[in-house]
């Protein structure tokens, strides 16, 4: 049987009141999520490299929200936990975006340890760590959505990027093992796949001519995408919106898995 409910006077997808937490967001795909948060009502905490995130905090204060930001390097574990509890003493957060990372691009039989192990801090470990401090804040509230930044490398392996492919594999690992685990305490896993997205991340590849011509060939949609194009998304993912969306990898892409 279907029940109806009466009209709400909010969208599902509003965050006003809310709080979000992105990491990485001074540029690319991270200030992008930032900026449609912002824009969909949520107050920021922004976590990052010290020094990178000043505009990103006050383009969103110029929208009116507050925003406060904190400086940590996510490859720095020891220094997770208690960048978590100072931001959870300021107040609850509902939402939190894991979106820094890094790309090492290298012949799988030239990696050294050091690029090895830096790719797996920053885009595996550290996410996990993060997760884990700020997550166990929302278990026991009884509510809150987590997004991971993944990539379209959680699905496919990629050319000369074992170590990143490596870690969005174990993103989308981490997403459908906390769903199961922390859904029934009413908190939201879920990860977002970008495509081929024009930022920092991608200009190697943007700057072989080869390369970017393949790869624009089989995007249906015939562009490379933007940090705006992800930040709906996130938007979707970390609203009421995605009630009852859990353990899901939500590609964005312009087509190019459905080719
Ligand atoms: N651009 C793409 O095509 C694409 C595709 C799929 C997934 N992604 C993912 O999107 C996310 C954002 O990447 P982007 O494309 O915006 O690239 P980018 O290089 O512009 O941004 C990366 C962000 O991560 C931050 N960061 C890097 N190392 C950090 C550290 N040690 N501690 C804290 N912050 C750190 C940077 O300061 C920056 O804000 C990454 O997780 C990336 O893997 C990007």
């Amino acid at each position: 049987m279907t029940t109806l409910t009466a009209p709400e006077t909010t969208s599902p997808f509003d965050l006003h009141g809310r709080t979000a937490v992105v990491t990485g967001a001074g540029r690319g795909l991270g200030q992008g999520i930032a900026m449609g948060l912002a824009q969909a009502g949520a107050d920021l905490v922004l976590v990052g490299l010290p020094g990178s995130q000043e505009a990103t905090a006050a383009q969103a204060v110029e929208l009116g929200r507050s925003v406060r930001v904190v400086d940590l390097d996510v490859s720095d574990h020891d220094a997770i936990g208690p960048a978590c509890e100072s931001i959870l003493a300021a107040g609850p957060v509902d939402v939190l975006v894991n979106n820094a990372g890094i790309i090492d691009r290298i012949d799988t039989v030239d990696v050294p340890a050091s690029s090895w192990e830096r790719v797996l801090d920053i885009n595996l470990t550290g996410l996990f760590y993060i997760t884990q401090g700020i997550g166990r804040s929302m278990v026991e509230r009884g509510s809150g959505k987590i997004v991971s930044i993944a990539s379209l490398l959680a699905f496919q392996g990629g050319i000369r990027v074992i170590s990143y492919a490596t870690a969005k594999h174990g993103v989308a690992g981490i997403t459908k093992a906390l769903a199961n685990e922390w859904g029934p305490h009413g908190v939201q896993v879920n990860a977002i796949a970008p495509g081929y997205m024009a930022t920092d991340n991608t200009t190697a590849l943007r700057e072989d001519p080869e390369r970017a011509q393949a790869i624009l060939d089989r995007i249906p949609q015939g562009r490379w995408g933007t940090p705006a194009d992800v930040a709906g998304a996130a938007v979707f993912l970390g609203s009421p919106a995605a009630d009852y969306v859990n353990g899901h990898v939500l590609v964005v892409d312009g087509g190019w898995m459905a080719r």
